[in-house]
């Protein structure tokens, strides 16, 4: 049973949160709730007091109330507090270190983990300037649910932006707040998927990578407690839940991603980087013209993501986990593969049309590091992310015991 404090801040979402809150008190959580002055125009304190059984604070200078405390005590008595809905506006103040009303003022003075479901339309929450409010937010320790795609509370209105929904707040709250969890308090940086080069504004080169494999790895690190940032190439699967998830289509963007999500503790390189784009995408779609010759494409080699981030340095992830995707002589490549990328575990599978890897549920793989080579039986790719978490958590486990 936790102490939870919740935020709610000035968005449509806000009726969602008087569920949270009974479904929070359902498990037996206690609630203390702040409401921005945006988030009183769409529910009242009357109603949240009403729902959360207990006083609803509202402004950061009526300290003589009868059960007003100062925001410093707000932030200091809660063990988890959740920012449901988290809007752009309230995100953007967050990312800034604001401390204007007592919504900001509880943030900035927290000691506590912190949780934020975002609620807002889909071009709001694609614009680059809450991107880089989130991505600040996030590299600040903060925890993400959601959002969610879907239909927005305006009309004709669908994308990615919906607040997560209340079960699914709860799930991650309940996450959070199991403290013991194997990797809480790591940082893990996952890539998934494939990359995507443009040709002209039609065409691409790409592969048939699914990005079921990466996804299920940030799945199982953030069902271990950890704090995930996951890079997707374009994927028709979903966001994985309580993961925050830049998407990318190149793999120069899908670089830029890796290393702005920088530092962390454990970098997992799923995707299947395209490895050639062509340095002359035209800016108009390539036209056949009768009796000319099929245009010629010149290729360069994009920039390898996992080397790069593998390079010896003071930003370098204490465990860099590398896949290799063989045809043939699976476990001779993915040797040669160690040595060349600089990373400490390569996980090689076999994906070969044959096997049914690319794009399927099941993977067949092998785990390659300097202690040997492990042979794992064919498992789900779920499975396999479940054993390659465990795998870490051992050897973290085994680097804290002394010798
Ligand atoms: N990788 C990467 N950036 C690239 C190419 C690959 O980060 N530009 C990463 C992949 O995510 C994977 C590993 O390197 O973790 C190996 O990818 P793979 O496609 O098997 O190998 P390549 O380096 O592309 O070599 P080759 O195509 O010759 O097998």
């Amino acid at each position: 049973m936790a102490r939870l404090l919740l935020i709610i801040g000035g968005g449509i979402a806000a009726y969602k949160s008087l569920e949270l809150i009974r479904r929070a008190r359902d498990q037996g959580h206690s609630l203390r709730v702040v409401m921005t002055a945006g988030a009183q125009k769409f529910v009242t304190p009357l109603s949240v007091g009403a729902v959360s059984g207990g006083p609803v604070f509202t402004d950061l200078w009526a300290l003589d109330g009868e059960h007003e405390i100062g925001h410093i005590r707000l932030s200091r008595e809660a063990d988890l507090i959740v920012v449901a809905p988290a809007t752009a506006d309230l995100m953007a103040r967050m990312a800034g270190g604001h401390a204007d009303d007592l919504a900001t003022a509880v943030l900035l003075a927290a000691d506590k983990p912190v949780l934020a479901a975002p609620a807002m339309n889909p071009r709001m929450w694609a614009h680059p300037a809450t991107q880089r409010n989130v991505a600040q937010v996030a590299a600040d320790g903060i925890g993400f649910v959601g959002p969610e795609r879907g239909e927005m509370a305006e009309s004709g209105e669908a994308g990615l932006g919906r607040m997560a929904e209340p079960m699914q707040i709860l799930a991650a709250i309940e996450a959070a707040l199991t403290t013991d969890q194997p990797l809480s308090g790591k940082h893990i940086l996952v890539t998934s998927g494939p990359t995507l080069e443009p040709i002209d504004p039609v065409r691409f080169i790409s592969n048939r990578s699914s990005g079921k494999q990466g996804h299920a790895i940030a799945t199982a690190a953030a069902r271990m407690g950890a704090r995930v940032s996951l890079i997707s190439g374009p994927v028709a699967i979903p966001d994985p839940a309580g993961v925050t998830v830049k998407h990318v289509e190149s793999a120069r963007e899908m670089l830029a991603a890796a290393q702005s999500a920088l530092p962390a503790d454990i970098a997992i390189f799923a995707a299947a980087v395209a490895d050639w784009r062509t340095p002359d995408v035209a800016g108009e779609k390539i036209k056949k013209a009768k009796g000319a010759p099929a245009p010629h494409l010149n290729l360069i080699e994009n920039p390898d993501i996992l080397r790069t981030l593998a390079t010896p340095g003071s930003r370098r992830p204490d465990l860099v986990v590398g896949f290799a995707a063989e045809t043939e002589h699976v476990i001779e490549n993915a040797k040669k593969k160690l040595a060349a990328k600089g990373c400490d575990w390569i996980v090689a599978n076999d994906v070969s049309p044959a096997t049914g890897t690319f794009g399927g549920t099941k993977n067949t793989v092998h785990l390659v590091s300097a202690a040997g080579v492990e042979n794992w039986p064919e498992l789900t790719k779920d499975s396999v992310a479940e054993r390659l978490m465990q795998r870490i958590v051992e050897t973290l486990e085994k680097a804290r015991t002394p010798k």
